[in-house]
C-alpha cells in the first residue's frame, strides 16, 4: 500500500502532556492521523498521513443515520529498550474485518492495517509516553460516508486512525471496581451485533452505565438477553471468575466481544496448568459461591483496562463482596505478566509483541 505523508507544520504541533501520571484515557490526541477512502469501483485508495483535524462529511452520510461504523482499540508501548511495541495487533485487525463483514462493510488486509498503524506511529513516535502503565492508544475507525437515506449498505467508506497517550482507564488505577448487575437492560442478543466492535453497542450501554454511576458503581455487568441469568461481559471488558481452582469466563457465543486480553489471559492461565473453562456462568452460581467461600476473585480484561480486579457486585440490592474487596493474587500476577510482555521487561514467549521500526 502506498502511503503519502503530509506532516503538521511545527507551529501547529500541540504541546505534549508533561505529567504522564495524569494522562487518564482518551482525552488527548496526537498531531497526525491516517486516512483512506473506499469506493466500490476502486477499492481502498488515497492512503495518507495528515495533520490531526476535523473530518468534513455530507450530512446525509449513512453513518450519521444508520450507524454503519466499526472500530478497534490497540496500544503502542515504549519498550524498556526504547522500541515501539504493539501487542498482538493482528488480532485487532482480524476482528476489525469480522466486525466490518457483520456490518456489510469492506475489509482491509491485515498487512495494510499494520502498515497504516506503523506509518502513524512513525509520524507520532514522540507521542508515545514512556512511564510504565502508559501507552499510546490507537483507535482505527471505519464509517459509511455515502450520502443517502435509503437503508442499505453504503458504497463509500472512510477509514481513519487517531491516537493519543493514555494512562489508566479507571481514574482510581488498579483498584477493585464496584459493579452493578444490570437487570433491566441488555447489551446484545444472540444473532445481533454483540460480537462486533461497533458504535451502536456502546451507545446502547450508556443509559445503564449512567444509572449505575449515579448509584456509585464503576460499571455494569451484562446478563444474557434471554433468561437474564447468565453473565456476558462488563461495560468495556470481558469478565473472569476464580471459583476454587477453576478459572472461568463466559464462552464466545455471538453476543460477547472476543477480547484480545481475554484470549491472552486464557492462554497464560492454561499454560500455568490451571483448570480453565469457557462455560456459561450464572449470577446464581456467583452468588452461591460467594456465600460458600469458593469465589476467590473476579477480574475484567480489556485493552483499555488491561486487568481490572472486581471488588464487589451488586445484584437485586444484595452486595456480593469478592475477596473482601481487595486485589486478588491472580489479577496481580496476570497484570504483571501481561504488562511485562507488553513493555519488553520479560521474555516474549508467545511472540505476541510486534516491534515497529
Ligand atoms: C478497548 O479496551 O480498547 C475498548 O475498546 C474499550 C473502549 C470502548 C474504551
Amino acid at each position: 500500500m502506498k502511503i503519502t505523508t503530509d506532516l503538521a507544520a511545527p507551529s501547529l504541533k500541540k504541546p505534549k502532556p508533561v505529567d504522564e501520571s495524569a494522562l487518564g484515557f482518551g482525552k488527548i490526541f496526537s498531531d497526525h492521523m491516517f486516512l483512506m477512502e473506499y469506493r466500490q469501483e476502486h477499492g481502498w485508495q488515497n492512503a495518507r498521513i495528515a495533520p490531526y483535524g476535523p473530518i468534513a462529511m455530507d450530512p446525509a452520510a449513512m453513518v450519521l443515520h444508520y450507524g454503519q461504523e466499526v472500530f478497534e482499540g490497540l496500544k503502542a508501548y515504549r519498550g524498556t529498550d526504547g522500541a515501539i511495541c504493539l501487542f498482538r495487533p493482528r488480532m485487532n485487525f482480524e476482528r476489525m474485518n469480522r466486525s466490518a463483514a457483520r456490518l456489510c462493510m469492506p475489509e482491509i488486509p491485515p498487512e495494510d492495517q499494520l502498515e497504516a498503524v506503523s506509518a502513524l506511529l512513525r509520524a507520532d513516535r514522540d507521542w508515545i509516553p514512556s512511564s510504565r502503565g502508559t501507552s499510546l492508544y490507537i483507535r482505527p475507525v471505519m464509517i459509511a460516508t455515502e450520502p443517502g437515506l435509503g437503508v442499505r449498505p453504503s458504497a463509500e467508506y472512510l477509514y481513519f486512525i487517531i491516537a493519543g497517550p493514555v494512562g489508566n482507564y479507571y481514574s482510581r488505577g488498579f483498584e477493585p471496581v464496584r459493579i452493578l448487575v444490570e437487570q433491566r437492560y441488555v447489551r446484545a442478543a444472540r444473532g445481533g451485533v454483540g460480537e462486533a466492535k461497533t458504535a451502536g453497542n456502546y451507545a446502547a450501554s450508556l443509559l445503564a452505565a449512567r444509572n449505575a454511576k449515579e448509584k456509585g458503581f464503576d460499571q455494569v455487568l451484562w446478563l444474557d438477553a434471554g433468561q437474564q441469568g447468565c453473565i456476558e461481559e462488563v461495560g468495556t471488558m470481558n469478565i473472569f471468575f476464580r471459583f476454587g481452582d477453576e478459572i472461568v469466563t463466559p464462552p464466545l457465543t455471538g453476543s460477547i466481544l472476543p477480547g484480545v486480553t481475554r484470549d491472552s489471559v486464557l492462554r497464560i492461565v492454561r499454560d500455568r496448568g490451571s483448570k480453565v473453562s469457557e462455560r456459561p456462568v450464572t449470577i446464581d452460581e456467583v452468588r452461591a459461591s460467594a456465600r460458600d467461600g469458593s469465589l476467590r476473585e473476579a477480574f475484567g480484561t480489556g485493552t483499555a483496562a488491561v486487568i481490572s480486579p472486581v471488588g464487589m457486585l451488586s445484584h437485586n440490592g444484595e452486595e456480593i463482596s469478592i475477596n473482601e474487596g481487595r486485589v486478588g493474587e491472580m489479577s496481580r500476577t496476570l497484570l504483571d505478566e501481561i504488562m511485562g510482555i507488553q513493555y519488553g521487561e520479560i521474555p516474549d514467549r508467545y511472540r505476541w509483541v510486534q516491534k515497529v521500526s
